[in-house]
């Protein structure tokens, strides 16, 4: 049986890749603090921990202990929106270790159990292309992955191992279910569990959807900064 271990396998894009990698015949070890959402779930072990913890990430490996992984994906992650009048050093804090401190103790304790000619998936988002108002954590955090997921591949090219960048658009799941904005060609777990999925089994180095959405936030990037200030001025504000 291939072995994944997924972050964020509790809610939203991860739940449902969890799912469907199961049904795939995999045994997948889902991690996030509310593993009695993969309660039930044939071929699913539930790894119930807070990942910016990094002795729960050690306690975590030892359970995996005597498994070499096909696939590892770091895919948990949150949110919390800026209000500039106030900036929040806390929830700052707060995002950068949930999305990316915690991906340096997986790599620390989990990078050696890769199998050579394995896989690693490091999930970002299409946010990179164009910095939005309100997201200056989260922006942040995922403008890191894609330089952490470029040096990653590098370093570990020798052992056959590729490192895939996921980039997804819009959503549907209980992270953007509070977003106060226009969310253009939202998509639905089910959507992007399958290009994830496609992407990874062609080893793709960068998995980013939807094409739309990309080529309009690429577009727009390319604008002279005072045209793209007055395109996104009433965006993501809200308030
Ligand atoms: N939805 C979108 O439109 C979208 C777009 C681009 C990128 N993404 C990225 O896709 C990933 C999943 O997003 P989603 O929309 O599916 O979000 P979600 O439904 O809110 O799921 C987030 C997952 O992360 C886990 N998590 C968060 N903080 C954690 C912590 N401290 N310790 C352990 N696990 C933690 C949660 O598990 P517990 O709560 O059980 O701990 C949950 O399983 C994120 O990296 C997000 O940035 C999403």
């Amino acid at each position: 049986m291939k072995q994944l271990l997924i972050t964020g396998a509790t809610s939203g894009i991860g739940l449902q890749l969890a799912k469907d990698y199961a049904a795939d015949g995999w045994h997948v070890w889902g991690c996030g603090r509310h593993g009695i959402a993969l309660g039930g779930i044939d071929n699913v072990t539930p790894l119930a921990f807070d990942i910016t913890d990094k002795q729960a990430w050690q306690q975590a490996a030892a359970q995996v202990a005597e498994q070499s992984l096909d696939l590892i994906m770091l895919h948990a992650g949150t949110c919390e929106y800026q209000q500039i009048e106030q900036f929040d050093g806390d929830s700052f804090a707060r995002v950068i270790n949930t999305n990316l401190t915690s991906i340096g103790y997986c790599l620390q304790f989990l990078l050696p159990k890769l199998k050579p000619g394995a896989q690693l998936a490091l999930t970002g988002s299409a946010v990179i292309h164009l910095p939005f108002a309100r997201a200056e954590a989260y922006g942040a955090s995922k403008a890191a992955i894609h330089y952490l997921a470029q040096s990653l591949q590098r370093d570990l090219l020798t052992q056959n191992i590729t490192v895939s960048e996921i980039q997804p658009g819009f959503v549907a799941t209980p992270l953007t279910a509070h977003n106060d904005f226009n969310m253009p060609w939202l998509m639905s777990v089910e959507q992007a569990s399958a290009r994830i999925r496609q992407g990874l089994a062609r080893r793709k180095q960068i998995i980013a959807f939807p094409r739309r959405l990309l080529w309009t936030l690429k577009l727009i990037a390319h604008l002279p900064i005072t045209w793209q200030q007055r395109l996104l001025a009433e965006h993501p504000r809200g308030d």
